[in-house]
């Protein structure tokens, strides 16, 4: 364990470091304040301190994140909750010193700890975010927000109030990749943002093995309504996070169709979703989810005027670097001419006159980096999930707030819930005056 723990984090402090980090000063990383407290001088400042964390929610994420905290140095796991026998005892397994506990309103009550990490399910975010910081926590907890935009609000207005730290699992804001791209984007490398286009396929039911039908709902939670807003906030938060952060606006209207075409087995969710973002300059996010088919994988692709991003897989694309001026009828005329196809096509599937393998791929990062393919319901390794969690810790013992996680949080999230209600009414929704926030810029 101790070499891990000097490990875990280091890399991305660096990394922020040398993208344009200045010590005590300004910063070129303006668009992401909340980066601008993990750096190797903030490490230093941690000294020999821990933070002293509990855990509500030990099922597979809060798990995942377990393990995580077990190696950063800066923290100690003092206690965990889980009202679910067999996964209280599996995290207790993992950290056998940690005080155990049933009921997280009293875990709340111990003075021992700083700060608590949530995994619990998504209705359950608000009552034990509002109670843990009314309990004098600092709080971690996982996407997405909130199950309804007045909860959302609710959170909001309460983080106003608060000298506690909140935090909230969105990690591709301490994903490299996700960094260094967007940095990009907004240095103007693919030129203006003219379409987003994010998706995520799996093929994978969601569902768990049950003990006893009682249980259905609390272990398939995912699948009912009044427990889960179903792809939106479980998968579609990340995307349209990043969305918002690469565009720096936030989408006004939103128009979509959900279903169940596959998995009909008594879930009330959607396995299949189609939704239509639109900012008010006309630019639009396209966002996509089916859990039937994973051909596709997950991207979260910007497209500009000058070139396409592919964050989720790290790789850009220039426009100028194709054959601008020929047509498409040019192009295969003079592929023809180069001898390119042994046949002349008349029609069909070969008449493709700006095919994506014109374009060379770029590295947004050099050398080896991690890519999600997007098919674990737990989590991806190294995705940034590990750095945002030692950025809590840290927070933990400095008091200081991660700027604009909770505002990301917020925009995300009630994206979503905006999303199902689009489907749900069979319309266009604007974004409700009463639910913007001053940080939002539509
Ligand atoms: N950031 C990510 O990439 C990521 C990945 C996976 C899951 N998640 C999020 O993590 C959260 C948990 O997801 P999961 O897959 O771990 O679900 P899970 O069902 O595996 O775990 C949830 C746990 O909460 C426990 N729980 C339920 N009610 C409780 C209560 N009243 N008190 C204490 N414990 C209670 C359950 O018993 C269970 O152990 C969700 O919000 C999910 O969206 C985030």
């Amino acid at each position: 364990m101790p070499n891990r723990q000097k490990e875990v984090d280091m890399s991305l402090r660096q990394f922020i470091k040398d993208l344009g980090y200045i010590s005590g000063g300004a910063t070129i990383l303006a668009g992401m304040p909340w980066l601008q407290s993990f750096t190797p001088e903030k490490a230093k400042e941690i000294k020999k301190e821990k933070a002293r964390i509990g855990f509500i929610g030990t099922g597979s994420r809060g798990q995942y994140s377990i393990h995580a905290v077990s190696a950063i140095a800066h923290a100690d796991i003092v206690a965990i909750c889980d009202n679910y026998s067999p996964n209280l005892q599996a995290a207790s397994k993992l950290c056998p010193n940690a005080k155990k506990y049933t009921d997280y309103r009293k875990l709340l009550e111990s003075s021992d700890i700083d700060g608590v990490i949530i995994s619990t399910p998504l209705y359950l975010h608000a009552p034990m975010i509002l109670d843990a910081l009314s309990a004098g926590k600092h709080v971690f907890c996982e996407k997405s927000m909130a199950l309804t935009m007045d909860e959302c609000k609710a959170i909001y207005d309460a983080y106003q109030d608060t000298d506690r730290v909140l935090y909230f699992c969105m990690q591709r804001m301490f994903d490299e990749k996700y960094i260094k791209g967007i940095q990009m984007i907004h240095d103007g490398l693919i030129g203006d943002i003219v379409g987003e286009r994010c998706y995520w396929f799996r093929n994978h039911d969601w569902r768990r093995p049950i003990p006893s039908p009682q249980l259905e709902r609390q272990i398939n939670w995912r699948l009912y309504w009044d427990y889960s807003a179903g792809l939106m906030t479980e998968l579609a938060s990340h995307q349209l996070e990043v969305c918002c952060w690469a565009k720096q606006l936030v989408p006004e209207s939103v128009m979509g169709m959900g279903d169940t075409v596959f998995w009909k087995d008594g879930r009330e969710v959607y396995d299949s979703v189609n939704l239509i973002y639109k900012y008010s300059d006309g630019v639009k996010i396209n966002y996509e989810s089916l859990i039937s088919n994973k051909f596709n994988g997950m991207e979260d692709q910007i497209l500009g005027s000058k070139g396409t991003m592919n964050l989720a897989t790290g790789v850009y694309y220039l426009e100028n670097e194709i054959d601008r001026n020929k047509s498409g009828i040019e192009q295969l005329i003079s592929q023809i001419g180069n001898k390119v196809y042994s046949s002349v096509p008349t029609a069909g599937a070969s008449w493709r006159p700006e095919t994506q393998d014109k374009y060379t791929s770029h590295q947004i990062l050099s050398g080896k980096f991690n890519i999600n393919q997007g098919q674990s319901m737990i989590g991806a390794l190294k995705d940034g999930s590990d750095e945002i969690l030692s950025a809590f810790c840290q927070a933990c013992i400095t008091g200081e707030k991660g700027d604009n996680i909770v505002e990301e949080a917020y925009q995300a999230t009630t994206l979503c819930l905006l999303g199902n209600e689009a489907i749900k009414e069979g319309k266009k929704i604007f974004f409700p005056e009463e639910y913007k926030i001053p940080y939002m810029k539509f």
